[in-house]
């Protein structure tokens, strides 16, 4: 079955980014010149999903105002004959059909997921958290896992190897690799010690789930930090449904982490002609000095 829909949660305060998201969604840090939430919504779309549900809380209006077009500003453009910015900002309104729903009260992100059981209806869907951007040199991680869930017909979640130190800030799993990269999972934790850990194999925020999940996530009570986890759900699910992690091509950039941010920021500014040439003459006297 063809996935054609996608959830994105963007519902959290973005503590961790302060004091930049105290007025301004997380999801609208900029890697570069375009906002994280832009990137994620073209991962989806690049995976053949056209329907979008963006999870939101009070004080995230601007991703909506990011997403929808804004006359004014194109008429502006086309008279002052700007077409190429008229041409990018007509492309972000009809990248896919999106749509919002509030998450009332931030109960963690499982709680999170669950407002999304009327969009979702009776298909498989993919989650893509709504702070995180994913590179490959291959085809795009949600493509990927979308590869992955054709070929297993059960739910997959992405992977990523971290180091052991670092297991605690992660959903982690135990399993067995069936085949190079695809591994069959029988166990989930979310942020373990390393001592605790199964492996050192990370969930890496992005999903693809049966919307038998809801049906879980409905049983689960509040878990780590008192919230409604998303791998307490899968955990539960486990028990009556294969399941399964794919170990990505390609790397998760955690945008909501400063130090992430700013690597990103510097790796995708040299991937762009007009800025790549500039950028290393900077740099490299800034490391001469
Ligand atoms: C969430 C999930 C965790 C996952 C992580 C990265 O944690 O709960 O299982 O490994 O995203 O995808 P958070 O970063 O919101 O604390």
């Amino acid at each position: 079955m063809k996935i054609s829909k996608a959830v994105i949660p963007a519902a959290g305060f973005g503590t961790r980014f302060l004091p930049f998201t105290k007025a301004v969604p997380k999801e609208l840090v900029p890697v570069v010149d375009t906002p994280t939430i832009q990137y994620v919504v073209e991962e989806a779309v690049a995976a053949g999903i056209e329907d979008i549900l963006i999870i939101v809380s009070t004080g995230k209006g601007a991703i909506q105002d990011h997403f929808n077009p804004v006359y004014e500003l194109e008429q502006r453009l086309e008279a002052s004959g700007k077409n190429k910015e008229l041409e990018c900002v007509r492309r972000i309104s009809s990248l896919a059909r999106i749509q919002y729903t509030y998450q009332q009260e931030l109960l963690g992100l499982g709680h999170a997921v669950l407002q999304a059981e009327a969009f979702v209806g009776s298909a498989p869907f993919a989650i893509l958290l709504g702070d995180t951007v994913t590179t490959s040199e291959s085809k795009p991680v949600t493509a990927q896992l979308c590869a992955a869930y054709e070929k297993t017909s059960s739910p997959v979640v992405a992977l990523e190897t971290v180091p052991e130190e670092k297991v605690s800030r992660y959903g982690v799993i135990g399993g067995s690799e069936e085949s190079p990269g695809l591994y069959r999972v029988s166990e989930f934790v979310e942020k373990p010690s390393p001592e605790e850990a199964p492996s050192n194999l990370a969930v890496a925020s992005r999903y693809v789930f049966t919307p038998e999940i809801f049906t879980y996530l409905k049983k689960t009570p509040r878990g780590k930090g008192g919230e409604i986890q998303i791998t307490d759900a899968m955990k539960l699910m486990l028990a009556d449904h294969p399941m399964y992690g794919w170990r990505i091509n390609g790397r998760r950039h955690d945008i909501g982490n400063k130090l992430e941010f700013v690597k990103s920021t510097v790796e995708f500014a040299l991937k762009r002609d007009d800025l790549r040439d500039d950028l290393i003459e900077f740099l490299r006297d800034l490391m001469e000095k």
